[in-house]
C-alpha cells in the first residue's frame, strides 16, 4: 500500500471516529463547533490538549510554559494566576496555529483571597446558602485573579477521622453531602460558569478516597457496589445535576482498580448512567502512579488504561504526551479514544466563554479581592459554622461581670493557622485573630491578657506557667488549643486524635486554677476529648474560622449572635471507635446492656461523645405538632411532614430541624436513620414556626442487591429532631 493510500484510510479512520464522537448530540450548535475545530488538530495538538501542567507555588508560569503553549500543546496548567502572569501565557497560546486558550485552574477550595471557614465547617452551619455564597465569592475573587477552573467541590463522604481530608469536605452524611455539593456547585458557576466573576467547578474525587483503609491517606479501599451507590456516589451525582463541568480522578484503588484506571466509574456509571458531558481530570500524576498501583507494567499501559477508562485529561505527568502516538500506532488506544478525550475538554473550554474572552481582565484584581462584601460574608459563615458543644451552666455568653479574660494557646494569635489548610491565595496578614478579635470587642471594659502557653507544634511546655499566671489573674480563661493548619488536609492522616504537643499539659495545668474555662477547638476533624477534665464547662468547635477567626469568634463569645452551627460528623469518644457513624445499620445483635454478646466494645461505650447533628445554642427550642399528610404513601408519591419549632428561650438564636426516617424492614438492611431533610430556622423569643418536609421516591428509595434503584413497600418510622439522637418520632407505611 503507498503512503497516499495509508494516509487515506487513516484520514477516513479519524473522520469515523470523529464522527462516533459527535454523534451524541450532533445537531447542537456545541458540538458542531467543538467537531470543526477537532477536525483541524492535528495529532500532537490534540494530545497537547490532554496536558495539564503545574505552575509555580507563587503562581508564576514556568519558561517551558511558553514554549509548549505557542506550538499548541499546553491544554490547561494549574497554580499559575494573577491577571498579568495568565495574561501573559494567554497570550502566547493565542498565537498558537488553531489558538486554542488555556484553561487556567487552581485549587480555589474555601476561599481565594478572602478565606473562608474550612468545607466541613461550612458544612457544620446546615445552611447550604453558606455554601453557595463562600463559593460564589470565592469565584468571584479567582475570575479576578484569572482563574477559570477550580479543583472543588470536594464531595467525599469521610466517616474516619483519622482521615486527615475529612475537612475539605461535608463529612459523613450522604443526604448533608449531596445538598452541600450541589449547593456549592451552585455558588462556584452560577446558571452558566462563563458568566462574569464565575469559574468552572470540579466534583472530586471519584470515588470512594474518603474510604481509604486505616484512614491513611491514598490507602487502598474496598466498597461493595450497593454501598457505593447508596453511601459514596450520590453527593458525585448530586453535582452532575448540578451540571458540574468537570470530575476528577481519586488516587486510590477501588476495588481492585485504581480510580485513574477506572473504566466502570468514568465511562458506564458517570457517561453512562449519569449522562455527564464534561470532561475528567486525573488527580496529580495519578496517571503515572498506575505503575507503582501494580495495575500498569510500565508508563505505556497506564496511559493506555487511563484514556480507555475515561480519563480526559492529565495533571503533570506527562505519559499521555509520552505514549499517546505510539499507543495509536500500535492500535493499543483508538483515535475515537483520542477525539472522545479531546472533544471532552473543548465542550468545557466553549462553553467556560474563554474562546471568545481568553484574556483576564486586564484592571489589577486587587480591588475585587478582599472586599467588606466579602469579608462580611466570610464573618457571618465562620459565625454560623461553629458549634457549641457543651455549655454548663450557660457560661457562654461571657456575661457582663467578666472584667477579665486570659486567652490562652498559641493558635489564638496564630493568623496561618485560623486559615486552615488550602488557603488559596490567603494572606496571614489579612487574618484578624482570635485575640485581637476579642480584644477589640472587650473594648476598655474588659482586660484581656494573652499567654501562649503551648501550641500544635510546640513539643515543649516552658510557657505553660505563664499561662497558668495569666490564668489566677482572670475571671475567665478562653483556651483556644487544637490542630495546625496542616493537621488536617491532604497527606495529613492520623494515628491518634489526641491534642497535638504540649497542649493537654495546658489545659491541666490550668484547670488546677479552677478558674472557669471556655475551650475553643480549632481542627479539621473531631479530637479525642477523652482526657478532658470535667472540669472545663464550656468547648466550642470553631474549625479553622478564615479571615475573618476574630470577629467571628468575639461576635459569638460576647452573645452578639447564637451560636447554631450542628455536627456534620460523628464525635468520637476515642479513635478506637472509628469507624462511627450514625447511620449505622442494626446488626443481629445490637447492643443491650447487660448482655455480653450485644454488639460493643466490653472496654468503653459504644456511643460517640457527640452525636452526628448535635449542638447547642443560647437559647431553647420545643419540637411539637408533628404530622403526616397520610399514613400510607404509595411508591411513587410523596407525603408531607411537618413540624412546629419554637424558640423556647429568651433569645433570637437559630434551630436546625432535622428529618430521619428508618425503615423496618427492606430486601437489603437499612440503616436504622437515615437523614432525609434539614432546615435552619432563626426564631425569636416565644416564635415558633412550621417547618415542612417532603418524603417521596429520592428520599424513600435504596439500592438493592440488584443495584437498581427502588421504592419498597414497608414501614418506616420518621423523627423530627434537633440531632441524630432522640426527637418526636411518627410512622407510615409505604404501600403498592
Ligand atoms: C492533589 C489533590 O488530591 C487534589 O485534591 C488537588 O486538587 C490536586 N492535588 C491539585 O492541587
Amino acid at each position: 500500500m503507498g503512503v497516499s493510500m495509508k494516509r487515506f484510510i487513516a484520514f477516513s479512520a479519524s473522520l469515523l471516529a470523529l464522527a462516533a464522537v459527535c454523534s451524541a448530540s450532533p445537531s447542537s450548535d456545541m458540538e458542531k463547533k467543538v467537531s470543526a475545530l477537532l477536525s483541524k488538530m492535528t495529532v500532537e495538538e490534540k494530545i497537547g490538549q490532554l496536558f495539564q501542567s503545574d505552575g509555580e507555588a507563587n503562581g508564576n508560569a514556568r519558561p517551558e510554559h511558553f514554549e509548549l503553549a505557542r506550538k499548541g500543546l499546553l491544554g490547561s496548567t494549574l497554580n499559575v494566576r494573577g491577571v498579568k502572569r495568565v495574561n501573559e501565557l494567554q497570550k502566547a497560546a493565542l498565537e498558537s496555529r488553531l489558538a486554542i486558550p488555556i484553561l487556567f485552574a487552581f485549587d480555589v477550595i474555601h476561599g481565594y483571597r478572602t478565606i473562608f471557614p474550612v468545607p466541613l465547617a461550612e458544612a457544620a452551619s446546615w445552611d447550604p446558602a453558606v455554601a453557595e455564597e463562600g463559593a460564589s465569592v470565592a469565584a468571584s475573587e479567582a475570575r479576578a485573579a484569572g482563574v477559570r477552573w477550580t479543583f472543588a467541590p470536594m464531595v467525599d463522604i469521610a466517616r474516619d477521622p483519622r482521615w486527615g481530608r475529612m475537612v475539605e469536605g461535608s463529612g459523613e452524611d450522604t443526604y448533608l453531602g449531596s445538598v452541600f455539593a450541589a449547593a456549592r456547585v451552585r455558588g462556584f458557576q452560577g446558571a452558566d460558569y462563563s458568566a462574569p466573576g464565575k469559574v468552572a467547578a470540579c466534583a472530586k474525587h471519584f470515588a470512594g478516597y474518603g474510604a481509604a483503609e486505616g484512614g491513611r491517606d491514598y490507602n487502598t479501599t474496598d466498597i461493595s457496589e450497593q454501598r457505593l451507590r447508596n453511601v459514596y456516589f450520590p453527593p458525585f451525582k448530586a453535582a452532575v445535576d448540578a451540571g458540574v463541568a468537570t470530575f476528577m480522578t481519586a488516587f486510590n484503588d477501588l476495588n481492585g482498580v485504581p480510580c485513574t484506571a477506572n473504566r466502570w466509574l468514568f465511562t458506564d456509571i458517570l457517561r453512562g448512567e449519569w449522562g455527564f458531558t464534561g470532561f475528567v481530570v486525573s488527580d496529580y500524576t495519578a496517571i503515572e502512579e498506575l505503575v507503582k498501583h501494580r495495575i500498569a507494567k510500565d508508563n505505556y499501559q497506564a496511559a493506555a488504561l487511563a484514556l480507555k477508562a475515561g480519563v480526559d485529561m492529565e495533571m503533570v505527568s506527562k505519559l499521555y504526551s509520552g505514549n499517546i502516538q505510539q499507543l495509536l500506532k500500535d492500535g493499543n488506544v483508538s483515535m475515537k479514544d483520542l477525539n472522545a478525550a479531546v472533544a471532552n475538554i473543548l465542550r468545557v473550554k466553549f462553553k467556560s466563554g474563554i474562546f471568545d474572552s481568553p484574556y483576564a481582565d486586564p484592571a489589577p484584581e486587587g480591588p475585587a479581592l478582599l472586599t467588606a462584601a466579602n469579608l462580611a460574608a466570610a464573618r457571618r459563615s465562620a459565625v454560623k459554622s461553629f458549634v457549641l458543644l457543651k455549655n454548663e451552666g450557660d457560661l457562654l455568653p461571657l456575661s457582663g461581670k467578666v472584667e477579665r479574660i486570659a486567652v490562652i494557646g498559641s493558635l489564638a494569635n496564630d493568623r496561618t493557622a485560623a486559615m486552615g489548610s488550602w488557603n488559596g491565595d490567603g494572606q496571614a496578614e489579612d487574618v484578624v485573630t482570635i485575640l485581637d478579635g476579642i480584644k477589640a470587642r472587650a473594648g476598655d471594659k474588659i482586660r484581656v491578657d494573652y499567654a501562649k502557653g503551648s501550641g500544635p507544634d510546640d513539643q515543649e511546655g516552658e510557657d505553660i506557667r505563664a499561662a497558668v499566671k495569666a490564668a489566677k489573674k482572670a475571671d475567665i480563661v478562653i483556651a483556644v488549643v487544637g490542630e495546625g493548619p496542616l493537621m488536617s488536609g491532604e497527606a495529613a492522616s492520623r494515628s491518634s486524635l489526641s491534642l497535638p504537643g504540649k497542649q493537654s499539659d495546658l489545659l491541666a495545668a490550668v484547670a488546677e486554677t479552677e478558674k472557669p474555662v471556655i475551650m475553643l477547638l480549632m481542627s479539621g476533624r473531631p479530637l479525642d476529648l477523652s482526657w478532658t477534665p470535667y472540669r472545663f464547662p464550656a468547648i466550642m468547635e470553631i474549625w479553622f474560622p478564615g479571615t475573618m477567626a476574630g470577629p467571628a469568634v468575639a461576635d459569638v463569645l460576647f452573645g452578639d449572635v447564637s451560636p447554631g452551627g450542628k455536627l456534620p460528623v460523628t464525635w468520637v469518644n476515642n479513635v478506637g471507635q472509628v469507624p462511627l457513624y450514625y447511620n449505622a445499620k442494626s446488626t443481629g445483635r445490637p447492643y443491650s446492656q447487660g448482655n455480653k454478646y450485644t454488639s460493643h466494645y466490653f472496654d468503653g461505650p459504644n456511643a460517640p461523645l457527640y452525636p452526628f447533628g448535635h449542638g447547642l445554642s443560647y437559647s431553647t427550642f420545643s419540637l411539637s405538632d408533628l404530622s403526616l399528610s397520610t399514613g400510607a404513601v404509595r411508591q411513587r408519591d410523596s407525603l408531607s411532614v411537618s413540624v412546629r419549632v419554637t424558640n423556647t428561650g429568651a433569645r433570637e438564636a437559630d434551630e436546625v430541624v432535622q428529618l430521619y426516617i428508618g425503615a423496618r424492614s427492606s430486601s437489603v438492611t437499612r440503616p436504622v436513620r437515615e437523614l432525609k431533610g434539614f432546615r435552619r430556622v432563626t426564631l425569636k423569643p416565644g416564635q415558633g414556626e412550621d417547618v415542612q418536609f417532603s418524603l417521596g421516591p429520592a428520599e424513600l428509595g435504596l439500592v438493592r442487591s440488584d443495584m437498581k434503584f427502588a421504592v419498597e413497600p414497608g414501614e418506616f418510622a420518621v423523627w423530627a429532631a434537633t440531632s441524630s439522637v432522640g426527637g418526636l418520632e411518627g410512622a407510615f407505611s409505604v404501600i403498592r
